[in-house]
């Protein structure tokens, strides 16, 4: 893994981190931009991306192009250093595109078709809304793609964010064709969906619709095959748009922004599509340690989609979001803890909507780098000063990477189909996800974010949170990882179906019972705390019971030993956690979900037997990780908590590069403190 600064992949790009934010000054008069240049510098931002919500503004009317203010402010970025990220300003259709084109718009699933007036309001598979798209985009690229200070290009905005799903009928055409092409023959399509049940055979490929509104359950194959079939409506208007691009630069750099998580989009496949990884964190101030843990998956995830490359934290708030049921403050210091969070995971950019905070419209009381308060002694703005000129001491740490030999196994083909209805329960695979993910953060060791079908060689430990959906190809996989030594920990309702939503028939985990050594009759939801655990004599923790929930699989045992049995109900005895060893390797499986402590222990457990340990001692709520670069590694300390937490820095005793203090020994880090320490690397 060696290390590649972002500037070698888009030479354009300022030297060291990257520093800024959206900037919309077509919502602003001229006169104001001068100051917010003037202020950009004096926060030290040295990227922006434009243009993200102009197209009313650059084509006023059909075909009539307005570059003249874009002119001026790209000029007067590019005059004052300032680099740009050029959006394709395709995020939100004019009025006049909506009149003109009103089959543009998408139709929900009872047939109604939105009104404009917000964003996004296209279908994804628009004719009309691609070829203005691209249109649009001809006309920027001409313009502006050889312009020196345009090193980037922003493709779109958050696809999919609202519009991922359209039922209109260009939509039922295309999704027909889209199936011709997957099955083949209406027989496959037969067989895969399972039509045989309720009589849904299907004997000509015009009776096909969208699983649009129904009386009662829809058919699950042809739900999944519909939610694919969006995925790929949306990634195929994505790389439109980066062909427009291309079309007239090949060379041009493209980067698209993802959201967290996002059921929609497979983050694994979407940025095949694009040069650089990009996404916006959003992480609930109000949830304080858990949503600072999901914040570091998404940027694990977002690191992990592009091969481990640095990523850009393309958004985040400095304060306060407007689009919750409340929305909190983040308290002195989270906003840099958690910029600091995301370079420690790998970002080499910290971003924000917006620069500063809109006047009108509909997110007003969003916060902005610089607020409606003005800047001369407000605490927002000094906080995004202090933090952008403090980050021009991590210039060195550029390109640096996080070598990882933990796997975070994620499937959104899995979660489509997880989350299909008519399940024993409504499961959330964002809720499973996070449970499991909690506790290995908890554990301060480097992990990737990794699908199913990636190759598992580099990797000790692959843990598989309620991977439901299991193809032959992907068992055969983690089969051949924990036969060469790997340790794989799964959790229940693992193995239940193929990619066609058809059960694997003789128990979970299907095609992976001899691996975990065990086989899966029945399963229940349970309440939190709805079951506990009783620990055997052979495995680690304490002698108390430890509460469990959201699901029991109930195990027969094929050579595994149970490390924990269910200590409640019919099934009060059985085996509830289970280890199995298989070739030179080790299965372990969780036929429930423990309570979190107790999952932590046995993770840093399974973690240091492979001789994976945090890099320094420190509490829950301090993360803990390195970066390694050329020549040198960079430990990061954050402390996400609001009280003061003692960490041990142990072999890592240094001087704090932002702050010059001394981390030696057991070290006192002040609420949301931070502490950066460079080691040398010997060649
Ligand atoms: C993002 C979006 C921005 C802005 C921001 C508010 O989802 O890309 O345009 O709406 O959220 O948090």
């Amino acid at each position: 893994m060696t290390p590649r600064p972002l500037r070698s992949l888009a030479p354009r790009l300022p030297a060291g981190l990257l520093y800024g934010g959206d900037y919309n000054p077509e919502q602003w008069p001229e006169e104001i931009w001068r100051e917010d240049v003037r202020l950009m510098r004096r926060a030290g931002v040295n990227l922006v991306s434009l243009a993200i919500f102009s197209w009313a503004k650059l084509e006023p009317r059909p075909g009539e192009f307005d570059f003249g203010w874009l002119d001026r402010i790209v000029a007067l970025l590019a005059e004052n250093e300032i680099s740009i990220c050029l959006a394709t300003a395709t995020a939100s259709p004019p009025p006049w595109f909506s009149r003109a084109h009103p089959e543009s718009l998408p139709v929900d699933a009872s047939g109604v078709r939105l009104s404009p007036g917000s964003r996004q309001h296209y279908c994804p598979n628009s004719r009309a809304y691609r070829a203005a798209a691209a249109r649009l985009i001809t006309e920027l690229a001409r313009r502006y793609a050889a312009h020196p200070a345009v090193a980037l290009w922003h493709v779109n905005n958050e696809i999919g964010c609202h519009s991922y799903e359209c039922f209109c009928d260009v939509c039922a055409a295309d999704f027909r064709a889209w199936l011709r092409r997957r099955h083949g023959t209406l027989a496959a399509l037969n067989d895969a969906w399972g039509t045989a049940f309720w009589s849904q055979a299907y004997g000509d490929w015009e009776e096909i619709l969208p699983p649009r509104k129904m009386l009662t359950f829809r058919n699950p194959g042809h739900v999944l095959d519909y939610t694919r079939f969006m995925h790929d409506s949306l990634r195929g208007l994505l790389a439109a748009e980066v062909a427009a691009i291309r079309a007239v630069d090949p060379a041009a750099v493209v980067t698209t922004n993802g959201l967290s998580f996002h059921r929609p989009v497979d983050v694994f496949s979407f940025y095949r599509e694009v040069d650089l990884a990009a996404w916006d964190g959003y992480p609930d101030p109000a949830l304080g340690v858990d949503d600072a843990a999901f914040n570091a998956f998404n940027h694990d995830l977002y690191r992990s989609a592009r091969g481990g490359q640095p990523f850009l934290l393309m958004e985040q708030a400095t304060t306060q979001v407007n689009w919750r049921a409340a929305n909190a403050l983040k308290p002195p210091g989270q906003m840099r803890a958690l910029s600091y969070s995301a370079v420690a995971h790998g970002a080499d950019a910290v971003m924000f909507f917006q620069w500063r905070a809109s006047r009108a419209g509909a997110e007003k009381f969003h916060s902005g780098m610089v607020p409606h308060f003005g800047v001369e002694g407000s605490r927002v703005f000094a906080e995004v000063e202090t933090l952008g000129n403090e980050l021009k001491r991590l210039d060195a740490l550029c390109g640096a990477r996080t070598p990882a030999r933990v796997a975070l196994m994620v499937s959104w083909e899995n979660r489509w189909a997880l989350e299909l209805e008519s399940k024993p329960i409504a499961f959330s695979y964002e809720r499973i996800v996070r449970h499991l993910h909690a506790s290995l953060w908890a554990a301060n060791v480097a992990l990737d974010v990794v699908p199913p079908d990636a190759p598992l060689d580099g990797y000790d430990v692959v843990c598989a949170p309620t991977l439901y959906q299991l193809t032959a190809a992907q068992a055969e996989s983690l089969r051949a990882f924990v036969a060469r030594g790997g340790t794989l920990l799964a959790t229940y309702f693992t193995g239940v179906v193929d990619e066609s939503e058809r059960i694997w028939l003789g128990g979970g985990p299907g095609p992976l019972r001899d691996v975990f050594g065990l086989a899966v009759e029945e399963w229940q939801p349970l309440a939190d705390g709805g079951n506990a655990l009783r620990l055997t004599s052979t495995s680690a923790g304490s002698a108390a019971d430890v509460p469990c929930g959201a699901f029991a699989d109930l195990l027969h045992l094929r050579g595994a030993e149970a490390l924990a049995t269910f200590a409640r109900d019919f099934y009060a005895g059985r085996a509830a956690v289970t280890r199995h060893a298989f070739g030179r390797g080790e299965a372990i499986y969780l036929a429930t979900e423990p309570e979190r402590a107790w999952l932590g222990s046995l993770l840093a457990e399974v973690l240091r037997r492979r001789g994976l340990v945090a890099p320094v001692l420190a509490p829950r709520g301090v993360e803990a990780a390195v970066r390694v670069g050329a020549g040198a590694e960079f430990l990061f300390v954050v402390n996400h908590t609001r009280e003061s937490q003692r960490v041990d820095f142990g072999a890592w005793a240094g001087a704090d590069l932002l702050s010059g203090a001394a981390c030696a020994g057991a070290t006192t880090l002040e609420p949301f403190g931070v502490r950066v320490v460079r080691r040398d690397i010997s060649a």
